[in-house]
C-alpha cells in the first residue's frame, strides 16, 4: 500500500468528497458568464468532473492531482469522450506551469492541504496566475477542528488570500451543498498586479 494517504483513500473508496458530478457551482459560474474559456489550472483535480465540463466547454485545462489512481481514471474518462486536457500527477506545491494562466478553479484543495501549508500554497495560487488573473474558491466550512477537510475560516481566507495580493469580487458568497453534508462558499478572487 502507498504511503500517500490521498491515493490510499482512491485505492479504497474512501472519496466521500466526490460528487459524482462537476460542482452546481461551476455550472452557475459558467451559464452566468463569469468564468469564460481560456487557460485553466484546476489543483487538486481528484476525478476531475469539473475538468471535463471545462474542457467540454472550450478551456484549456491543466489539471493535478498528487494521488495517481484519479489521474488515471481522469485520463482515461477524457479519452473516452475524445476531449482534451493536460492532467498531471503533480504536488500543488512543487508545481509550476510553463507560464502563468488567465484563471484556477479551486475546488477544495486547500482543505485537503494542513493548514501549516496554506500560506505556501497562497503563494503558489498567485504566481500561477496572470495580473488580474481570476481564482474561483470553493471554501470548505465543515465547522469543526481537524480534518482533512480542514475547515476554511472565512476570516481566515480574507488574511491568507489578502486584500493587498488579491481583490475579493464576490460580495456574498454563496453556499454550494455538499453530498457529506457540510457545504462550501463560493468566491471569486482577482490577483493584483
Ligand atoms: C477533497 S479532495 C477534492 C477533489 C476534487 N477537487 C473534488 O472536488 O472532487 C482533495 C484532492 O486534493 C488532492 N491533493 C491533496 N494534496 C495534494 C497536493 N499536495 N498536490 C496535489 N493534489 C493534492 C487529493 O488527492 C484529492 O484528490
Amino acid at each position: 500500500m502507498t504511503d500517500n494517504i490521498w491515493e490510499q483513500r482512491y485505492q479504497v473508496g474512501q472519496t466521500g468528497w466526490d460528487r459524482g458530478a462537476f460542482s452546481p457551482a461551476l455550472r452557475r459560474w459558467l451559464d452566468e458568464g463569469v468564468l469564460r474559456p481560456g487557460e485553466i489550472i484546476v489543483p487538486g483535480c481528484g476525478h476531475g468532473h469539473e475538468v471535463v465540463e471545462l474542457a467540454r466547454r472550450g478551456f484549456a485545462v491543466t489539471a493535478l492531482d498528487i494521488a495517481p489512481s484519479p489521474v488515471a481514471a481522469l485520463k482515461q474518462a477524457l479519452q473516452q469522450t475524445d476531449l482534451k486536457a493536460e492532467v498531471l500527477q503533480a504536488d500543488v506545491l512543487q508545481w509550476q506551469p510553463a507560464q502563468p494562466v488567465d484563471t484556477i478553479y479551486e475546488q477544495t484543495c486547500l482543505c485537503a492541504l494542513d493548514p501549516a501549508l496554506w500560506v505556501a500554497y497562497e503563494q503558489q495560487l498567485h504566481r500561477w496566475l496572470k495580473p488580474a488573473g481570476k481564482l474561483f474558491a470553493l471554501f470548505m466550512q465543515t465547522g469543526r477542528e481537524g480534518g482533512p477537510p480542514h475547515h476554511c475560516d472565512m476570516a481566515q481566507m480574507r488574511a491568507l488570500f489578502s486584500g493587498q495580493r488579491w481583490r475579493w469580487l464576490t460580495q456574498q458568497a454563496s453556499e454550494v451543498p455538499h453530498p457529506s453534508g457540510i457545504f462550501e462558499l463560493a468566491n471569486v478572487l482577482e490577483k493584483r498586479l
